[in-house]
């Protein structure tokens, strides 16, 4: 019966991670971190907390974030304090800080949760983990390249096929000329670049296009990217991804990506199948982020990949992985003179890297094997007064009720092998 009591619903858009959960997100971080480790990058961590001022100067995030999306409060010594809504300013900070003594080409990786203040709905929480990639040092379109073969790499450790999803690329400096052409100037050039990174998702972008520039600017807009549809340096980058092997890569002019930071090339990884619509990933390339703490500009190319939608490809495409517990063995305590028995024998197996979990309740044989088939444990020993004196003991699979009876010295080896 329902009483009273504190609701058991977590917080507004974020979730809970049950075992079954979490055995996913670890799946994900571990296929994050083999594709990261691949290409060099090392892992790097930060506090969730940072001062407000990371995201409020010119330049540094997403206005739309840092003004409405952002957790911010004071603190009990008056200071304003952020929940990190992303990680960028976070490596930015961390690199500036330390410049002169890290060695360049500088590849980092983490996997932090990030928090924003959005509305939510499918593929978009209020807090979600997030891989960062990011390659600092390097000016070159070969850092594009690396950014968007290890995105790609990512995918295939999750268990993607090329076909299962597409990398779409665009030139910043494309648009940029696009709005010169058509005489935007630098004023109104924020409010139109917000507004095409929008395109996609707004059914009257047009309307908006010619309420923001006149209908004459913006059919001038509309009529250069028709006209043009890639540059140099998108075919160099191109090039080097055939190199190897990446096939995945389409340019596509509507992705403007809605950080101030980003300098070039922006990226994003979409799902082909379109039911899971939402990005998988964004970056890109931001050259001049470092300057905001007073530093020389050091160039940057990264991404981010959030784990929200990353389970919901892995979901649509069939790849979730099936759920398998830490603990391969449970110990089924018959009566309470076996007790210390039992709780030796489950020490001496952990010795020998068995994860063993001890049932104390003492309860009926059939009860305790259903509790290790409800947690899908997959072996487990019984012992009681029979097994303390022959110091023999039967370990049952539970998935075919097959037994076999060893010495304790022969159980370790017995259950490796039976895991195969
Ligand atoms: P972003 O596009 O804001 O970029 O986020 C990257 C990815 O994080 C998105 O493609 C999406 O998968 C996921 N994501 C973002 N917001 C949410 C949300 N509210 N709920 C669930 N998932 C979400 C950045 O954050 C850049 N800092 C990435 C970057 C790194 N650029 C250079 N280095």
């Amino acid at each position: 019966m329902a009483k009273d009591g504190l609701s058991t619903d977590p917080y507004k858009g974020v979730r809970d991670f049950y075992p079954q959960d979490q055995f996913v997100q670890r799946f994900l971080f571990e296929a994050m971190a083999r594709a990261c480790e691949s290409f060099g990058y090392e892992e790097y961590a930060a506090s969730i907390l940072e001062p407000a001022d990371l995201y409020r100067a010119k330049g540094a995030a997403n206005e739309e974030i840092a003004n409405e999306q952002t957790y911010t409060f004071t603190d009990r010594g008056d200071r304003l304090v952020t929940l990190r809504p992303e990680m960028t300013p976070t490596a930015a900070r961390m690199v500036a800080a330390k410049r002169r003594e890290l060695a360049f080409p500088l590849r980092w990786y983490s996997i932090p949760n990030v928090f924003r203040y959005e509305r939510p709905q499918k593929g978009r929480l209020r807090e979600h983990w997030q891989l960062n990639a990011d390659l600092f040092g390097v000016a070159g379109i070969e850092a594009e390249a690396e950014a968007i073969a290890l995105a790609h790499r990512v995918m295939l450790e999750l268990g993607a096929s090329e076909h299962d999803f597409e990398i779409r690329v665009n030139d910043r400096a494309l648009i940029e000329a696009g709005l010169a052409e058509a005489g935007v100037g630098p004023e109104e050039a924020h409010a139109a670049m917000a507004l095409l990174d929008k395109r996609a998702k707004l059914a009257d972008f047009d309307e908006k296009l010619a309420v923001l520039l006149g209908s004459d600017r913006a059919s001038a807009l509309a009529g250069y990217f028709e006209r043009v549809t890639s540059t140099t340096r998108l075919e160099q980058l191109q090039e080097l991804l055939l190199a190897q092997g990446v096939r995945t890569m389409v340019i596509d002019t509507a992705i403007t990506r809605g950080f101030d930071y980003y300098t070039g090339i922006v990226f994003e990884v979409f799902d082909a199948d379109p039911s899971n619509a939402r990005s998988l990933f964004g970056g890109g390339r931001y050259d001049r982020l470092l300057e905001l703490f007073g530093e020389d500009p050091i160039p940057a190319v990264g991404f981010g990949m959030g784990d929200v939608t990353a389970r919901d490809f892995l979901e649509s495409h069939e790849l979730l992985p099936s759920y398998v517990p830490a603990t391969e063995l449970s110990l089924c305590v018959l009566d309470p003179e076996a007790m210390t028995h039992a709780i030796q024998l489950a020490s001496a197996l952990r010795s020998q890297d068995v994860t063993v979990a001890i049932n104390y309740s003492c309860k009926k044989p059939a009860d305790q094997l259903k509790a290790a088939d409800k947690l899908g444990i997959p072996f487990a020993i019984f012992v009681g007064a029979r097994e303390v004196e022959s110091g023999q003991y039967s370990i049952r699979q539970l998935a075919t009720g097959r037994e076999t009876i060893l010495p304790a010295n022969r159980i370790a080896d017995h259950l490796f092998s039976s895991a195969g």
